[in-house]
């Protein structure tokens, strides 16, 4: 009896492998998530996040020139506000002089042609580091006062020069409300990419750090999605999808593989992973520590956000990647 089976064949060398690959990470699902501070010729280390700056514009604008030039299509922007311009409001967000329009509106002059996805949530303006705004009295996240804010966010994103807006606010009902403020100022075609299925994560730590934006008091468990649950991220993408949202993100990624398949099985919309900043952090802290290959992890992890479903990867390796993807 001779074992006619042997699925080895199919892994015999390289280029057989080669044949057979069924996902293939290119430079073209990248998307390199960037963080920007006010001042002149800064670029200041996140600890931790090895590898990873805040840039005063001048850096911010040459770093895109790079990463479009490596063929990195889309960059996401996170504003590092200063203290004394955070406040309950958050109405820095809206400022269309504020550092971050600014940052739009230059970077939309040096590379034209590379995408620009903004963050739409007030938690990098609020004192008190929530997406949304917080009663006083009872501590509660208004969801609906947040809305008008979010709109608000988004008309001043678009008019700076923003191809796609990002809420990942997570208050019901956003996408529709920013929809519609877009579209009632002539804004048909700025896109909508939304944060649909973010849960409430220890891995955004890092993230905090490099913003300064952890929320003061409590959690995000009211509005961010609990991490036990998949069905739920199933009804925010229906929602989001009826609402006007042309591309669904799952966040954090690498622990969520399954709900970014469930996404892409129940939608016609394309599906972004947001790679997020502990994901980032974990495989860089072993690979400093030689208990792994980072370069290699990097790219395992990165492919499998694609086999999971994924058409674009949010992630803090795009430039690594994108440089690693042209030396091949
Ligand atoms: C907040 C926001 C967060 C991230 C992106 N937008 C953190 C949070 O919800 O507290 C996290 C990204 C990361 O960890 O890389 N609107």
């Amino acid at each position: 009896m001779f074992n006619i089976q042997r699925p080895r064949r199919n892994r015999k060398s390289e280029a057989v492998r080669r044949l057979v690959r069924e996902n293939l990470l290119s430079t073209n699902d990248l998307i390199a998530p960037l963080f920007l501070k006010d001042g002149k010729d800064i670029k200041e280390p996140i600890h931790s996040m090895p590898g990873v700056v805040r840039y005063s514009l001048e850096h911010l604008v040459q770093e895109c020139r790079e990463l479009y030039a490596l063929g990195v299509p889309c960059v996401a922007l996170f504003p590092a506000i200063e203290e004394k311009l955070k406040n309950a409001k958050a109405s820095e967000a809206v400022n269309p002089n504020g550092l971050y329009q600014k940052a739009i509106k230059e970077i939309k002059n040096a590379v034209p042609d590379l995408l620009i996805m903004t963050d739409i949530a007030l938690d990098p303006y609020s004192s008190d580091g929530h997406d949304g705004i917080v009663d006083a009295k009872t501590g509660m996240i208004l969801n609906d006062e947040t809305l008008e804010i979010l709109a608000e966010m988004a008309v001043v994103q678009a008019k700076a020069g923003a191809d796609i807006v990002g809420p990942s606010d997570m208050m019901d009902g956003r996408v529709a409300a920013i929809r519609d403020a877009l579209d009632e100022e002539n804004f048909s075609n700025v896109s909508i990419m939304s944060y649909t299925a973010k849960y409430a994560s220890a891995f955004y730590g890092p993230f905090r750090d490099a913003l300064n934006s952890a929320p003061k008091k409590g959690d995000k468990k009211t509005y961010q999605m609990d991490y036990a649950n998949s069905r739920e991220a199933l009804r925010e993408a229906y929602l989001d999808e009826e609402e006007g949202a042309d591309i669904l993100m799952v966040k954090p990624g690498l622990p969520y593989l399954d709900i970014i398949k469930l996404l892409k099985d129940n939608t016609t919309l394309p599906i972004a992973a947001y790679n997020v900043s502990g994901e980032y952090a974990m495989v860089k802290a072993a690979h400093q520590n030689g208990w792994v290959d980072g370069e290699k992890v990097m790219m395992e992890m990165l492919t499998s956000f694609k086999r999971a479903g994924s058409d674009m990867i949010l992630t803090y390796f795009a430039k690594e990647a994108a440089q690693l993807i042209k030396n091949q």
